[in-house]
């Protein structure tokens, strides 16, 4: 696996959303597949605290990374945290097929659910919080994927509560949880 660029994880580390504080106007309806073949919708997720991230499965840093990171945030929050759901959209669904995505899922927390869509349902639920993705070719007929990196804090009445950055201390990860817990 190649690394990205210096240039496109600038890219990502500035991808910010332009309503970050405010949480207005991020997040919306969205229907998308699970790794386990079920189907899970935005409504499905009223009254309980959820976050989520995009990313891809063979991405070679930044989500593993993000996803270790979350798992271990997850287990720092102890009992009070198993009422989070935690999901993964692909913003590759052409290689991560729902097998792919099962099996990935795996090394991960069993809170974190990865959400496949088709083109048409991938980008409207990026659109919904204003995530950018795009292909990047790379040598020898591959590609990579840049894509936004910041996990998205959703509260129960799917709101933005706050977003982590990638790479944000771990302590600020558990607290900022905590937070959206503790949230209406
Ligand atoms: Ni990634």
């Amino acid at each position: 696996m190649r690394r990205l660029p210096l240039l496109a994880l600038l890219w990502l580390l500035s991808a910010a959303l332009p309503a970050a504080a405010s949480g207005f106007g991020v997040g919306g309806p969205f229907a998308l597949t699970t790794h386990e073949g079920g189907r899970l919708a935005s409504e499905d997720l009223r009254g309980r605290p959820w976050v989520l991230f995009f990313g891809f499965a063979h991405c070679p840093d930044v989500c593993p990374t993000t996803l270790f990171e979350l798992t271990g945030a997850l287990a720092a929050l102890g009992p009070e945290g198993e009422e989070v759901t935690a999901l993964f959209v692909t913003v590759d669904p052409e290689r991560d097929t729902q097998e792919l995505l099962a099996a990935y899922m795996d090394a991960f927390d069993n809170r974190i659910t990865a959400l496949r869509g088709t083109t048409q349902e991938t980008a409207t639920v990026a659109r919904a919080f204003r995530a950018t993705y795009r292909k990047v070719p790379l040598e020898g007929g591959s590609y990579t994927m840049d894509h936004t990196a910041i996990i998205y804090l959703m509260d129960r009445d799917g709101n933005l509560f706050d977003r982590i950055d990638y790479l944000e201390d771990f302590d600020t990860q558990v607290e900022k949880l905590r937070r959206l817990l503790a949230s209406g």
